[in-house]
């Protein structure tokens, strides 16, 4: 039976008098019946709600999220990621194919579940800062038509001894209640508790409580973790994520793809000039790269050019590059860097129109460095 989650959970809902959840599921009931072109079944499920009006569940209209007891603050964060877009990632052939595989298999969970084959709805995302995990937890809250509750580890990992394990069971019990994709972003979080925990065996406890959460979360139910720090992850908590995908620093091909996507229609560059981008940007995550595409095209508009010059384009990345201030604190010095770096790039005539001096002062700045090539 197609379904047949949304169809357990209304019944879960009404046979515990939570008539929200009943309601809230039938509601997404209805969404996925006219997501599959089924109008009349759809309708039927609103008739039947419409004769008793409760308030939906919406990213906008909800205000009893969990609270860490301690600091008051809320333990999660909705949002309906509207503008989340997977195309707008830039992904390697790898992780695109297992971003595919997870989201066939959501898709195709209650008819392989009724086989018995299932894999739980849970996935692992893993990739260093600025590879794009939190975005495409967004993306694939987005493409199955959800909200996405996502963990705020600061408020979740509470100073109080024991507050810790029921924040994670509210958290649960939080997306078992409502339609949801749960997200446990930095989910190492949890697991860095062990440098600084005041008690060994809470952070033994911490994960006991993750386990069994995630152990009695419903299967059908997503649950997306990510994290930076695979290697920090109890062996066991890994085990129950049975979709991984694996964002790595992109490569060459992808930084390409990448420099051309954030520079946009206006500023572009001519396509060896990008390979010389790609070239000096190896080890830049996609979230650099839009940083620096971003400053460079910034620049490019406030120089009244008009167009976004490849020496412009480096001087800027440089900046981004190097974290040796002095460099840039005096133009001697930087012209000299510069020119250092990239020769055929930062020529005398270059220099002197960029650094608004005479090509002689260029050259006695310069002096030590090998002439044009
Ligand atoms: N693979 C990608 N393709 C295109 N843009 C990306 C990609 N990864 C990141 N970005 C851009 O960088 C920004 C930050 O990415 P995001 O927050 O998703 O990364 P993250 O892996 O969650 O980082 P962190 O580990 O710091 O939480 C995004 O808003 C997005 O615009
Ligand atoms: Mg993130």
């Amino acid at each position: 039976m197609e379904h047949l989650s949304e169809v357990l959970k209304i019944l879960d809902g009404a046979l515990a008098h939570d008539s929200r959840k009943a309601v809230d599921y039938a509601n997404l009931l209805a969404e996925k019946l006219d997501g599959d072109g089924q109008a009349r079944q759809a309708r039927a499920v609103r008739t039947a709600l419409s004769k008793r009006p409760v308030r939906s569940f919406s990213a906008a209209g909800l205000r009893s999220l969990p609270i860490d007891d301690t600091s008051q603050a809320e333990t999660i964060d909705i949002m309906d990621p509207v503008e989340a877009d997977e195309r707008d990632l830039v992904l390697a052939a790898l992780a695109q194919e297992q971003l595919d595989d997870f989201l066939d298999s959501v898709a195709a969970f209650d008819r392989w579940d009724a086989e018995g084959i299932a894999v739980p709805n849970r996935l692992l995302i893993v990739g260093p800062p600025g590879t794009g995990k939190t975005s495409l937890a967004r993306a694939i809250a987005r493409r199955v038509r959800l909200p996405l509750a996502t963990t705020r580890s600061d408020a979740l990992v509470s100073s109080l001894l024991g507050q810790t394990s029921r924040n994670i069971r509210e958290v649960f019990d939080f997306a078992q209640a409502h339609p949801c994709v749960l997200f446990l972003d930095e989910f190492d979080a949890l697991a860095k508790m062990r440098a600084d925990s005041r008690e060994v065996g809470e952070l033994q406890r911490v994960v006991i409580a993750l386990l069994q959460n995630i152990d009695a979360l419903p299967e059908s139910t997503i649950l997306i973790a990510a994290t930076n720090h695979p290697e920090l992850l109890d062996r066991a908590v890994w085990r129950r994520f049975g979709h991984q995908i694996r964002l790595e620093l992109p490569r060459p091909a992808d930084r390409r793809r990448l420099w051309v996507h954030f520079l946009g229609d206006k500023f572009t560059l001519e396509s060896h000039e990008v390979d010389q981008l790609v070239g000096v940007s190896e080890g830049m995550s996609p979230a650099a790269i839009q940083a620096a595409a971003s400053d460079m095209v910034r620049s490019a508009i406030r120089s009244g050019m008009g167009e976004l010059t490849l020496p412009l384009a480096l001087r800027r990345l440089a900046r981004t590059l190097w974290d040796d201030y002095a460099v840039f604190d005096d133009p001697a010095t930087e012209m000299r860097t510069l020119r250092t770096w990239q020769p055929k790039v930062f020529t005398v005539r270059v220099l002197a129109e960029m650094f608004d001096v005479s090509t002689r002062q260029v050259t006695n700045a310069t002096r030590e460095v090998t002439p044009d090539a």
